[in-house]
């Protein structure tokens, strides 16, 4: 059942929203299903995206967000876009496959996965040349549903390995959202958190606001209240506080980048929290799909940080503009934690503790292994 453009009222809401997928392909309709994130938690809207500019203005303006997610949803447009095509030649074909690719591409800088995504789909261009457009199409279409596929898996088992480094009871702070809604399933950060509570280790997780787009307050503290997880939101400025008050045991994030060297780039504010957690002596965990982790970045100095426009800092989100007009606006969409202060990564192929490089190393070959 598609039943986008469906509105659900704020009653229905917190049972509704989870059953939804994040992002899904209507192939027969040519569309990609989301749910515009831009308007939760008050609304629950789906929206169906068609055209090129649909799906790249739905990335940058992250009605669907998260570096899965965007990975995810550009697999399906590309797909969708190349089945579009009425070229009848290879060489026609794959033109024009690389100049979309290269256009959705473009929507958001820092996420590794949304050219990981666009790249495997490439490759399969590539490899079926031979072939007739028709099969490059269906080959296309297999691998997009197998990057949503593994994305659930992958969501599953960086929470199996997240779990096993917690306790039941314990405090869990969480920066932005790394959560469902960010990927196909469970979400990375707060995987861990999730098959907790299915298995009953009552965590009390904080939920950092996360300023300026507030996804921590608007997704994070909605999807986990929706499943019943004991969260409470906080301001970005009070995390130095709660562990202070000594009730966060370990912290929890997710990723959009990170380099050989171990360095992370995530949404703006993760650097502030590690710093904290370090001088606290909390340990600091950054759930990473290998998807994530980007072989040609040597650290974080190499890795492009999205700059957004400063109405997301002034304006957005408010009833009315609460900053001075003119004033001058720095809006950096992420920051790099550097690998000093991070405990370990979790990949769905294992725990990567420093030195990095090397143990990023040894979870490629169990991958290239498996
Ligand atoms: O700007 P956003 O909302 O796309 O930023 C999202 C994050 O920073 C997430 O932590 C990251 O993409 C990991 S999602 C599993």
């Amino acid at each position: 059942m598609k039943d986008d453009g469906q509105f659900f009222d704020k009653s229905m809401l917190f049972n509704k929203s989870m059953e939804y997928e994040t992002v899904e392909l209507d192939d027969e309709d040519g569309s990609i299903i989301i749910i515009d994130q831009t308007l939760l938690p008050g609304k629950m809207e789906l929206i169906r995206l068609r055209t090129a500019q649909e799906i790249w203005d739905a990335i940058y303006l992250l009605r669907v967000r998260g570096a899965p997610a965007i990975g995810v949803t550009a697999a399906f447009g590309i797909y969708l876009l190349a089945k579009g095509t009425d070229a009848d030649h290879y060489e026609s074909f794959y033109r024009e496959f690389v100049k979309q690719k290269d256009y959705l591409n473009s929507a958001r800088p820092t996420a590794v996965n949304l050219s990981w995504a666009l790249e495997r789909m490439e490759k399969v261009c590539r490899e079926n040349k031979g072939c007739g457009i028709d099969e490059i199409k269906r080959a296309l279409k297999q691998e997009a549903l197998a990057i949503k596929e593994e994305d659930i898996w992958v969501c599953k088992t960086i929470g199996e390995y997240g779990l096993s480094l917690v306790k039941p009871g314990d405090g869990i702070l969480t920066h932005c959202n790394a959560g469902q809604l960010a990927t196909s399933k469970y979400g990375t950060a707060t995987a861990p958190i999730y098959l907790g509570q299915e298995r009953g280790y009552h965590f009390r997780v904080f939920a950092d606001e996360t300023r300026p787009l507030l996804q921590g307050a608007r997704l994070t503290a909605y999807e986990l209240q929706a499943a019943g997880v004991d969260v409470t939101l906080i301001c970005d400025n009070m995390s130095a506080m709660v562990m202070k008050n000594g009730w966060i045991n370990a912290v929890f994030v997710g990723c959009d980048r990170v380099a050989l060297n171990g360095d992370t780039a995530n949404k703006i504010g993760t650097s502030l929290v590690a710093i904290a957690a370090k001088r606290h002596n909390i340990p600091f965990y950054v759930c990473a799909p290998t998807s994530t982790i980007d072989r040609n970045t040597k650290t974080g100095g190499d890795i492009h940080i999205e700059q957004r426009p400063e109405e997301e800092v002034t304006s957005m989100w408010y009833k009315e503009r609460m900053a001075p007009e003119g004033v001058k606006v720095y809006n950096p969409a992420f920051d790099v934690t550097d690998h000093d202060l991070i405990t370990a990564v979790v990949t769905e192929y294992g725990i990567a503790r420093a030195p990095y490089e090397r143990a990023f190393q040894e979870i490629f070959e169990k991958k290239e292994r498996e």
